[in-house]
């Protein structure tokens, strides 16, 4: 998969001011990558990540995912558009805390029409991947920091999009636990077969160097962007 921003702004206007929150952003994203933002705080690392999870839309430019101009979709097909091609993992979890790990785990399916009998046998197998097997029936408050955020990663893999969004998702979690989290975005990233692409926004150095490609806003505009090599086997592709 791939995304594309083409001179992308976002601005806003609150009392006669003007923010400028992203200002003529040029970047390609590709599949199969674990991608760090990074960068000061007000320097719009939230406002790209709405932008490309369709949570938003630019004021000029555009934002393609994979042929589709997202940046100007209906509210109707934008919602569509997240629910089925984008997962979401936030600091504070958003679990729901009266619903169990896999029933939490199950919500996108559900909001989507599904029956909770239904999706229960994927849910769980979800949780099997993220190593919580063993605490499918817990509620969040039974669970631990880092079992929050695996249970919110499983979510956001539910609808199998090809794209998942973290804002700091390591912001609550201590360093070990923090690492833990990094190398299953990064293998949820490099999954064989699948394209996925996994977009970090961090304050922290140490996760932005667990990832494959950091790119770093100042100000609404890209200071540096390190790391975007061609993976091995991309290489090995180009050159036969
Ligand atoms: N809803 C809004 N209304 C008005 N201004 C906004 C809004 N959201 C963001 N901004 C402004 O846009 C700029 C970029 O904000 P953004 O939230 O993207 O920063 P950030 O890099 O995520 O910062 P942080 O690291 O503190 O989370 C900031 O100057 C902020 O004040
Ligand atoms: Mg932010």
């Amino acid at each position: 998969m791939t995304i594309e921003l083409r001179d992308v702004v976002r601005e806003y206007h609150i009392g006669g001011q003007r923010v400028r929150a992203l200002d003529r952003i040029n970047l390609q994203l590709n599949g199969g990558r674990f991608v760090s933002v990074v960068g000061p705080s007000g320097a719009g690392k939230s406002t790209l990540l709405h932008l490309l999870g369709a949570l938003d839309s630019p004021d000029s430019g555009s934002v393609i995912f994979d042929g589709t101009e997202i940046g100007r979709l209906s509210d109707e097909q934008a919602s569509a558009f997240r629910r089925h091609r984008v997962g979401f993992v936030f600091q504070f979890f958003n679990l729901l805390p009266t619903l169990s790990a896999w029933e939490n785990v199950a919500v996108p399916k559900l909001l989507d029409g599904s029956r909770l009998d239904r999706v229960r046998d994927d849910a769980i197998n979800l949780l099997g991947r993220v190593g919580l097997g063993n605490r499918i029936e817990h509620r969040p408050a039974e669970l631990s920091g880092g079992q929050l955020q695996r249970v919110a990663i499983a979510r956001a893999l539910m609808m199998d999009p090809s794209l998942i969004l973290a804002d700091e998702p390591t912001g609550n979690l201590d360093s070990a636990t923090g690492a833990s989290i990094l190398r299953l975005l990064a293998e949820v990233a490099h999954e064989g077969g699948r394209s996925r692409l996994v977009v970090m926004v961090t304050h922290d150095r140490d996760a932005a160097q667990a990832t494959d490609r950091v790119i770093s806003l100042q100000d609404g505009r890209v200071g540096s962007d390190h790391g975007d090599r061609l993976r091995n086997d991309e290489r090995a592709a180009v050159r036969r």
